[in-house]
């Protein structure tokens, strides 16, 4: 069994093969849906929203994502894992690398940051020490209160515009995965062509090169709402296995998502 990691997830990109990706937050987790064929597991800041019951992900803390990081590294063989970085962790290119070192440590292979052109010093710096980067671009969760809830990114043409920018400004500073929330399925297509790296939606559409969930919305289980972009995979069968299966298989056919659940 072959370790996914950032060269096979490019070649993935090169050849249209679709990734696929969960959230996990610990080993047992972790190790069903790397046994199932998860190409990427992230440990994302949403466990503030679904392990912690928060109303936003602003609370989470690099201890935090460091703790789940270790159980999710130890469930782990094949799949490549991605850890957040939290609320405000990155706010400096030094704080940046005091805290990506403490999740690189707890066995993170990639750091994900919010953020556009803001960043280009923080990406091409960590990358120079060793740290590779994902993007995080669209609907960015730490910034709900600057957009005033959590809603649809690039709707109007500026803002479009504006995000493909970003996306390449990004590309151009080193990152190796880009993550699209929230995005009209058009925009997410345009900028997933414009870019070498893989590009991965939540809420974009089923023309980027793979598909992201939080666990907790793929089962149908989160204790708040359901996003209107997230699919109950235990509807059909009841089992677990199964509903990560039929999840993987959907992301690999471009099935997922469907026109339901995505934006125009
Ligand atoms: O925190 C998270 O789970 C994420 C994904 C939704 C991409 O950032
Ligand atoms: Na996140």
């Amino acid at each position: 069994m072959k370790k996914v990691s950032t060269s096979s997830l490019l070649k993935m990109k090169q050849d249209k093969q679709r990734i696929s990706a969960l959230t996990a937050y610990d080993a047992s987790f972790a190790k069903m849906f790397d046994e199932q064929g998860i190409d990427v597991l992230l440990i994302g800041d949403s466990l503030g929203m679904v392990l912690q019951g928060a109303d936003d992900t602003l609370g989470v803390t690099v201890a935090d994502i460091a703790y789940h990081t270790k159980a999710v590294r130890r469930g782990t063989q094949r799949a490549f894992v991605v850890a957040d970085m939290p609320f405000m962790s990155y706010a400096t290119p030094e704080l940046a690398y005091q805290n990506a070192a403490q999740l690189m440590s707890a066995g993170a292979s990639m750091v994900k940051l919010e953020g556009g052109s803001w960043l280009q010093e923080t990406i091409k710096g960590l990358n120079e020490r060793g740290v590779p980067v994902c993007g995080h671009l669209g609907l960015t969760p730490q910034s709900v209160h600057v957009f005033g809830g959590f809603k649809v990114q690039g709707r109007d043409d500026l803002q479009a515009e504006q995000i493909l920018e970003q996306a390449k400004e990004l590309e151009r500073a080193g990152i190796q995965l880009l993550v699209l929330e929230c995005i009209p399925s058009g925009l997410a297509e345009k900028i997933t062509h414009s870019l070498n790296i893989p590009v991965i939606g939540i809420g974009a559409g089923n023309l980027t090169d793979g598909q992201i969930l939080v666990m907790h919305d793929m089962f149908g289980i989160s204790a708040n709402y359901m996003p209107k972009f997230s699919k109950n995979y235990l509807l059909a069968s009841g089992d677990m296995r199964a509903a990560v299966n039929d999840f993987i298989r959907e992301v690999q056919e471009g099935t997922f998502p469907s026109a339901e659940h995505s934006f125009n």
